[in-house]
């Protein structure tokens, strides 16, 4: 069965996520997860839905203002995190060895991980696809290694927020890649709509998608849900 997740960022406070919650109905055959702001994951979570946080601190508590623990996200039932989505790895320097250790944290308390890697397309123009992915994947999988809980994202920093994909060749490609290195589901993510969804998740390799502007609205989450649970 596919994997959708739709990464809110920075949008919907807790009346928001409430209404969207209410009106969402995944449908059979996909397994659909949301994932708010921090403030609103109470919300999800009383609303029914599969909630995961986007991002997860390494230690169970202490002096770290700003960050939310494993723990704190179980005691709401919150089921898993983002970790290393790449606006976090460019505006807050979120290293990949951060990211590892936000990873290894959130699997040892039996939280689910999505963990995202990826591109600029600087890198990819200059032939260094590879190396970079190597290296991301690389520093999770000498840290934990595959997991049960855990998925990768494959995510082109060129394609997020942009309207641009990869084509299906490309994402083929790169979730081979990744698959080569930790043997573990890979969602593809950037620019995913309800138009572009069936072609994406139909390629082999293609586990999911991790859905940022089209989770938003309940109709477009819904419409990327459907075209899921239509390939698996
Ligand atoms: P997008 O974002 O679908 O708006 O490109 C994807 C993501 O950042 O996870």
């Amino acid at each position: 069965m596919k994997l959708v997740a739709g990464n809110w960022k920075m949008f919907k406070g807790p009346g928001e996520t409430r209404e969207f919650c209410q009106a969402f109905r995944m449908p059979q055959g996909v397994e659909a997860v949301v994932c708010p702001p921090y403030l609103s994951l109470a919300a999800a979570v009383e609303s029914g839905q599969t909630v995961f946080a986007q991002n997860v601190h390494w230690a169970d508590h202490g002096a770290y203002t700003g960050e939310v623990s494993a723990p704190m996200l179980l005691e709401l039932g919150v089921a898993g995190a983002i970790v290393g989505h790449s606006e976090r790895r460019q505006y807050f320097g979120e290293s990949d060895e951060t990211v590892a250790r936000r990873t290894v944290a959130a699997l040892g308390h039996d939280l689910r991980v999505i963990a995202c890697v990826g591109e600029s397309l600087e890198e990819r123009e200059s032939g260094q696809m590879e190396l970079v992915l190597r290296l991301q994947v690389e520093s999770i999988c000498d840290a934990i290694g595959a997991h049960d809980a855990l998925t990768v994202a494959y995510e082109p920093v060129w394609a997020i927020g942009t309207g641009r994909t990869a084509t299906a060749e490309q994402a083929r490609e790169a979730h081979a890649f990744v698959k080569s290195l930790l043997d573990v589901p890979v969602l593809y993510g950037g620019s995913v709509k309800p138009d572009n969804a069936a072609e994406l998740l139909s390629q082999e390799d293609v586990d999911g998608a991790l859905v940022g502007g089209a989770s938003l609205e309940v109709e477009s989450f819904t419409a990327i849900c459907q075209a899921a649970a239509g390939i698996s």
